[in-house]
């Protein structure tokens, strides 16, 4: 059996790779404040990530698997606008919920799973906002360059330990059609200066879709240990 643990499977990206992994046979636990998958392998994991305290109850059960795998996808751009003018309690929202909760639950992650002897793998959704600066997002290119780092850390951590069965990764998905981007073309030049930008980008069709981004990043999984490099972009994946 090869199981799943995917943070944000209501929609968007979690929810395709989430559906897309059902079909290729793996159980999955989706981990979300809702829930919008019916299928007999997959488990509800009802959780608020972006308080602190609500991470005890995620839990990595499982046994006799052949992969084991967690995808930290959850997400939100939080406040848009320039520091200054955003409120601290959004601040701390954002960062609970991009940061916090995926070092959470990968730390969970490796010290629940370490008795079982099969290939282990993170995959933290991070973003070209984590790798240039663009205004009005100051919180949400903070908490993805966070990811970035931490992922790059845990991976020397594993290299040091020579433990090349376990790999994490920090995966920048692309530009992709999801209610993340109707808000952001919802905003105003005031709040963030390249609005214009994404909506172009959405009136020339240049979005992905998330099942595409989904497939990308399954057909990942079956060759990643062809990845030396710990934090990859899809657009640069030859498949
Ligand atoms: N869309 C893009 O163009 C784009 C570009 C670069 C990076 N990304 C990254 O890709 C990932 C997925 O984005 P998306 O576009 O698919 O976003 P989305 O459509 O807005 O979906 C976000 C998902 O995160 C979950 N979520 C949000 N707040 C949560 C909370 N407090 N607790 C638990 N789950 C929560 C939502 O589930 P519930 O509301 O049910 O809790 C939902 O399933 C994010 O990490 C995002 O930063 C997206």
């Amino acid at each position: 059996m090869k199981h799943a643990f995917i943070t944000g499977a209501s929609k968007g990206l979690g929810k395709a790779l989430c559906e897309l992994l059902l079909h290729e046979n793996w159980h999955v636990s989706g981990i979300s404040r809702h829930h919008t998958i019916a299928h007999k392998n997959y488990i509800p994991v009802v959780c608020d990530l972006s308080l602190p305290g609500n991470l005890e109850a995620v839990q990595f059960e499982a046994s006799n698997c052949k992969h084991l795998l967690l995808i930290n996808n959850a997400g939100s751009l939080g406040e848009i606008g320039p520091v200054g003018s955003i409120t601290d309690e959004e601040i701390i929202q954002t960062i609970s919920l991009n940061l916090t909760a995926a070092a959470v639950l990968s730390n969970k992650f490796l010290k629940q799973t370490q008795t079982l002897d099969c290939p282990k793998t993170i995959v933290n959704i991070s973003s070209g906002a984590g790798r240039n600066p663009y205004d009005g997002w100051a919180t949400y290119c903070s908490t993805k360059a966070g990811l970035d780092m931490f992922s790059m850390s845990v991976a020397k951590e594993l290299n040091l330990n020579g433990n090349s069965a376990t790999r994490i990764f920090s995966i920048a998905p692309g530009v992709i059609d999801t209610q993340m981007q109707e808000e952001i073309r919802s905003k105003s030049v005031n709040e963030f200066s390249s609005v214009e930008r994404f909506k172009l980008m959405h009136q020339n069709n240049q979005l992905s879709t998330p099942e595409s981004i989904a497939q990308k990043l399954v057909s990942f999984l079956a060759q990643r240990d062809r990845f030396s490099e710990v934090c990859l972009d899809v657009r640069n994946l030859d498949f």
